[in-house]
């Protein structure tokens, strides 16, 4: 059984996490599903209540700054984005201080660590209570679409985890940005909440890989997390529709296509910040949706690529890749 506590339960909460249990909570970009990240058994537990592949590092989440800088070594470029970003939607790939005391599997051996202050209200209020590093990553199964209610995370690990903190839809939409700073150069990682313009305009220029073949991406282990396919509901997904078949079920910006067996709209005004916080609800309803019409596939309208538009046609792109 997982428990589903209101916010006013933080504190049985924190308790759970203190004890070494799993508990879900929600952060202003998706729901994460949270461990002790110093608790090697709680961290494992992660890994198996998601299916994960344990090469897959985590993200650790503190209340602030100060909590993370004494997990990571912080550069001046660090301490500059985490005084502008955080509390938000950015994550930061630095290297573990010799005292770290994240537990090692967390951050798969590797020997930096992502650190991340969200800006949720509720987390803040958790991370608090519990008084202990949290790692999470987004609380779903390994490869679907990641959770942004209470109830999409029960959905997908119901019965699997001690418990579900509901703080209501979350409003970013879309998982933080992920910016590795390591090594000399900075480097995304992952597109996300904060976007590229809004980073380099305090570092500076920052270099962009693209997303790696699922096979590269353990191969090289900088970010397992950039692999293709990811994010993926059960039906196909096709993007750049310019038309849509009856036998299609419809993700819509703008206008929507006429014709569609199922229509969700991400944002009639092409509004790119309600797009996101949108857009996994959206591709949840659709599968839904058009697997009990009988639809062959989602078909998603064109979304433009500035801003967050970045982040929204990365996870797009991954729930379309090969699987
Ligand atoms: O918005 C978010 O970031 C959400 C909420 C819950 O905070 N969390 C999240 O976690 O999306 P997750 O585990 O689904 O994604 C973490 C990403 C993965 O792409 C992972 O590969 C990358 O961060 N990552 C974590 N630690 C890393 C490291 N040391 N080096 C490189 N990439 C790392
Ligand atoms: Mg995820």
């Amino acid at each position: 059984m997982t428990e589903l506590l209101r916010a006013e339960e933080v504190d049985r909460a924190a308790a759970l996490l203190r004890a070494g249990d799993l508990v879900a909570f929600p952060t202003e970009t998706v729901y994460g599903l949270g461990g002790d990240a110093r608790n090697g058994r709680a961290v494992a537990a992660i890994f198996e209540a998601k299916g994960r592949p344990h090469f897959n590092p985590l993200i650790c989440h503190v209340p602030d700054a100060e909590a993370a800088f004494a997990e990571v070594l912080a550069d001046d470029r660090a301490r500059a984005l985490a005084a502008r970003f955080w509390p938000g939607p950015l994550t930061l790939v630095l290297p573990r201080r010799p005292d770290c005391r994240i537990d090692l599997l967390a951050g798969a051996g590797l020997d930096t660590l992502a650190v991340r202050v969200p800006a949720h209200p509720l987390a803040l209020a958790l991370l608090r209570a519990a008084a202990l590093p949290v790692a999470g990553p987004s609380a779903n199964r390994s490869g679907q679409v990641s959770p942004t209610t209470a109830q999409h995370v029960l959905d997908g690990l119901g019965g699997r985890i001690a418990a579900v903190l509901d703080g209501g839809p979350c409003a970013v939409g879309v998982e933080s940005t992920v910016l590795h700073l390591a090594s000399g150069g900075a480097a995304l990682l992952r597109p996300g909440g904060v976007t590229a313009e809004e980073i380099e305009a305090v570092i500076g220029p920052i270099a962009r890989p693209l997303p790696v073949a699922a096979a590269e991406a353990t191969r090289t282990l900088r970010s397992p997390g950039m692999m293709l396919s990811h994010y993926a509901p059960s039906l196909p997904v096709r993007l750049e529709a310019a038309s849509v078949a009856a036998n299609e079920a419809l993700l819509a910006f703008g206008p929507a296509l006429p014709g569609a067996g199922a229509v969700f709209q991400l944002s009639e005004g092409r509004d790119l910040r309600e797009a996101a916080a949108g857009l996994f609800a959206g591709l949840r309803w659709l599968d839904a949706e058009g697997q009990r019409r009988g639809l062959r596939r989602i078909a998603v309208m064109p979304v433009p690529p500035e801003g967050l538009g970045e982040a929204i046609n990365d996870r797009l792109g991954r729930a379309a890749a090969p699987r």
